[in-house]
């Protein structure tokens, strides 16, 4: 059984998409020589921010929404043909907007459409998760959720995401206390780009019921003690925090200790086109990470329990 928490469909968008979307439209992205350099890392990029940056350069290529419906239906089909079971696909649509000028609520419904097609067709069971982008600034932070619930039955759950080093969490409380009154389910990427005091950020003022990465916990065994207690799971993603150099290697990686401290660890991918990886392939890792047969066995069960859909 593959269950992956933690998609983002910007960081899903094929090259060969993105390319030939720019060609058909005379996109700037059309003249680049290296488009797979631009938009896939191949090592250690020194930090989040360069890495987000080969996340985010391919939407705006996608400059229609019929664009959009395709992206959905391929994040899709790449999953099953990866073997996935089940999928929780995440996307900011304010950052989509931003990149395109396309309305927020026409991208969500678009991207539904593909997914729900798509899922139809394979087999493999989705979920949706809206993002709310820190680098927006907290003063849109209601205006970003409320464009969210305006779609309220298409989300099972609402995220925070972008630059860590940025934006305080807290400042989104009010936009994540609206989400929560909502119903919507809880995560936040927090202790990848930032320590283990924002990761007590996410959990106190946005009420995370699960942390995307959370890694750097790891320097903190208060954090580890209450996400352990609160069976609060992080979202890890090794090769993700290669290419951000959260962790220098697979070997020395922190997820073995989050394990041994009793934290729910779900393994995932969150870009699998620019971290040129695949579910399958991070549980390989994750055996060079020192995870033994009964840690993998764990960690599916934990990803199948923490699921939101
Ligand atoms: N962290 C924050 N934002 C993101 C990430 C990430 O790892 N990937 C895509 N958006
Ligand atoms: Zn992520």
């Amino acid at each position: 059984m593959f269950f992956d928490l933690h998609r983002h469909l910007e960081g899903t968008l094929r090259v060969a998409t993105t390319r030939a979307l720019a060609v058909r439209d005379g996109h700037r992205l059309a003249a680049v020589d290296d488009l797979d350099d631009l938009l896939v890392a191949r090592g250690p990029l020194g930090g989040l921010v360069p890495f987000l940056a080969k996340v985010d350069a391919a939407p705006a290529a996608f400059s229609r929404l019929e664009d959009w419906q395709r992206a959905g239906r391929e994040c899709v089909e790449d999953a099953a043909a990866e073997g996935l079971d089940y999928l929780e696909i995440r996307f900011a649509p304010w950052f989509i907007r931003q990149e395109t000028g396309l309305a927020p609520e026409g991208v969500i419904d678009a991207v539904a459409d593909g997914v729900r097609a798509a899922s139809a067709e394979t087999g493999v069971r989705t979920a949706l998760i809206g993002i709310l982008l820190r680098d927006l600034g907290p003063e849109c932070g209601l205006d970003q959720v409320d464009t969210l619930l305006s779609r309220r039955d298409l989300f099972c759950a609402v995220d925070l995401a972008g630059n860590e080093g940025g934006v305080p969490a807290a400042d989104f409380a009010p936009a994540f206390a609206r989400a929560r009154d909502a119903g919507l389910h809880v995560t936040v990427h927090a202790g990848e780009g930032a320590g283990p005091e924002s990761v007590w950020a996410a959990v106190r003022h946005l009420g995370a019921e699960r942390i995307g990465h959370g890694v750097r916990a790891a320097e903190d065994p208060a954090l580890l003690e209450h996400l352990a207690a609160r069976g609060i799971t992080l979202e890890v993603a090794l090769t993700s925090n290669l290419h951000t150099s959260v962790a220098p290697s697979y070997a020395a990686h922190p997820v073995r200790r989050l394990l041994a401290a009793g934290v729910p660890v779900a393994l995932c991918t969150d870009d699998p086109r620019a971290s040129a990886t695949t579910l399958p392939a991070e549980f390989e890792a994750a055996r060079e990470a020192g995870l033994t047969d009964a840690d993998l066995a764990a960690v599916r069960v934990n990803a199948r329990e923490a699921a939101f859909g």
